[in-house]
């Protein structure tokens, strides 16, 4: 069972990435706590939604189609970890909604790598040392 989020599944596939991502964005930006944070940095939400969709598609299906620097705009945002606890709570249920269980994983165990490193780069760019808090789901 290790292997399972190292490999595509045949739910996901660019349509089903877009409409993940459309969701997530749909209640993100309804959140009291972290749709503020979008609304004064996003001014495109087309643009932002089909980069994002792209940037899931690069990671899953290694189409290739995403080559921004995510880190960068997340070290300027001032995010805390209340923050990230709410887009990661965002991401799985919506995840779990529109995946079956084991495409859904696959998405999650990605997210919740990247709120990590993401957590540990603003850390270290106010010089303290965080430790990994989202913990991959057991595979
Ligand atoms: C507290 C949680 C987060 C917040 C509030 C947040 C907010 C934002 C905002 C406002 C932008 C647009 C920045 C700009 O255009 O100036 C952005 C970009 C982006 N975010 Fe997040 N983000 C969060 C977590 C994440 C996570 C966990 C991921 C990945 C799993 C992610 C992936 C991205 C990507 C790929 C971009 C586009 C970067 C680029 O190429 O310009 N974000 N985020």
């Amino acid at each position: 069972m290790t292997a399972i989020v190292n490999q595509p599944h045949p739910s996901i596939d660019k349509a089903s990435i877009q409409k993940l991502v459309t969701t997530f964005y749909g209640r993100a930006r309804e959140d009291e706590l972290i749709g503020p944070i979008f609304d004064r940095a996003v001014h495109d939400w087309d643009h932002h939604i089909a980069q994002i969709t792209e940037f899931w598609a690069a990671i899953i299906l290694k189409t290739g189609g995403y080559d921004g620097r995510p880190m960068a705009p997340h070290l300027k945002l001032n995010l805390k970890n209340e923050h990230f606890d709410r887009w990661i709570s965002i991401f799985e249920q919506t995840a779990h909604e529109i995946f079956p269980e084991e495409a859904a994983i696959i998405f999650i165990d990605r997210a919740h790598r990247i709120a990590n490193s993401f957590e540990m780069a603003i850390a270290t760019q106010a010089g303290e040392i965080a430790s990994t808090r989202h913990l991959r789901r057991p595979l």
